[in-house]
């Protein structure tokens, strides 16, 4: 199956998220409803509705519900971009200019705010507890992630571990809960909300690691943010890890990655990973994750959904962009 065909068979479900996305960013008080909409107007993959309304398709469908849900993690997601803009002082996502650098900071941290609080009232109309704390034990899992990441920045001697835990928390639980939720609000079999909240971990982990090499290998164009930026922002990813760990290189490396590094020590860096087979390594580790991930669907029901599921998954780790 290919990423169209999914996208196609979800049209109706995902026009029908994106209208209410809209709707969720609407406010009387219009600055902040025009900061609100920038994110949403640079549009993006809608990754967390697609997992929710095919998680969905395991159990008893109800299109309200799990576009309910839906609308709710893309808003919780969209609210902790806007947020990390800040953090990460970024001028652009996506192509465009960050919420931040458009409408200052001040206005940022009260628009993410914003989004996530219209995420919540969204999901209370889901009279499951279990829904609840599941969302929100991930929430508080996340924002433990990111300070351990500010903790691990310009970090050399981390481990592989300290890696791992920091995209688990960053990437993977959101993608795992939206699996889970999509299962858990159509009732699917318990046994099928495990394999699936399985599947969303080990898609997550593959997912971050192969956007932690495009870091090294992608265009700005495409990224839709500078090449090397996260190195620079002294995000010391897989690829860097193993060169830094595992080759002759790091030696170099440790010289020319420090928090007042320049354009041209930067470039010298990544021209080093690139020559060290840390992009390869990162690759093999990515391909190990898709493996476990692939595995978790073949404990799924055959179909439309599995099969989608399949694909988005060998997609995610094949992607160029
Ligand atoms: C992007 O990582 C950041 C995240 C995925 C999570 C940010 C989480 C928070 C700010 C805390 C939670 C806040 C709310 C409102 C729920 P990155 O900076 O490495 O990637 P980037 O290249 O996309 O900026
Ligand atoms: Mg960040
Ligand atoms: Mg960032």
């Amino acid at each position: 199956m290919k990423l169209m065909d999914i996208y196609f068979h979800l049209k109706s479900d995902l026009d029908y998220v994106e209208k209410w996305l809209d709707k969720e960013v609407r406010s009387k008080q219009k600055d902040l409803q025009n900061a609100a909409s920038h994110l949403l107007k640079a549009g993006g993959k809608r990754m967390r509705p697609v997992f929710v309304l095919l998680s969905g398709q395991f159990g008893d469908y109800d299109r309200e519900k799990l576009a309910r849900v839906a609308v709710s993690l893309e808003l919780i997601h969209m609210a902790s971009l806007v947020h990390d803009d800040v953090i990460d002082e970024a001028t652009t996502r996506r192509g465009i200019p960050t919420v931040r650098s458009e409408y200052g900071n001040r206005m940022a941290m009260y628009t993410g705010d914003f989004i996530f609080a219209r995420a919540l009232m969204l999901l209370s109309e889901i009279p499951n507890a279990k829904i609840h704390q599941l969302l929100s034990k991930s929430i508080v899992r996340l924002c433990e992630g990111e300070i351990e990441q500010i903790r691990d920045f310009f970090r050399l001697n981390q481990t592989f571990r300290n890696y791992l835990r920091r995209i688990e928390r960053k990437t993977a639980i959101l993608i795992e809960v939206s699996c889970k939720l999509g299962a858990l609000t159509s009732q699917s079999d318990p046994l099928h909300v495990r394999a699936l909240g399985r599947f969303g971990h080990f898609l997550g982990m593959a997912f971050q690691i192969v956007d932690d090499i495009l870091d090294f290998t992608s265009t700005e164009e495409k990224l839709g943010k500078p090449v090397g930026a996260d190195l620079m922002q002294g995000n010391i990813t897989l690829p860097v890890l193993y060169a830094l760990h595992c080759t002759p290189a790091g030696e170099t490396l440790r010289r020319l990655i420090h928090p007042n590094m320049s354009r041209t020590e930067a470039d010298e860096a990544i021209s080093l990973v690139k020559a060290s087979g840390g992009l390869e390594y990162a690759k093999k580790i990515a391909d190990l994750y898709l493996g476990k991930c692939l595995h978790q669907l073949s404990l799924l029901p055959k179909g439309r959904a599995r099969d989608s599921l399949e694909a988005i998954a060998l997609f995610t780790t094949a992607r160029e962009y």
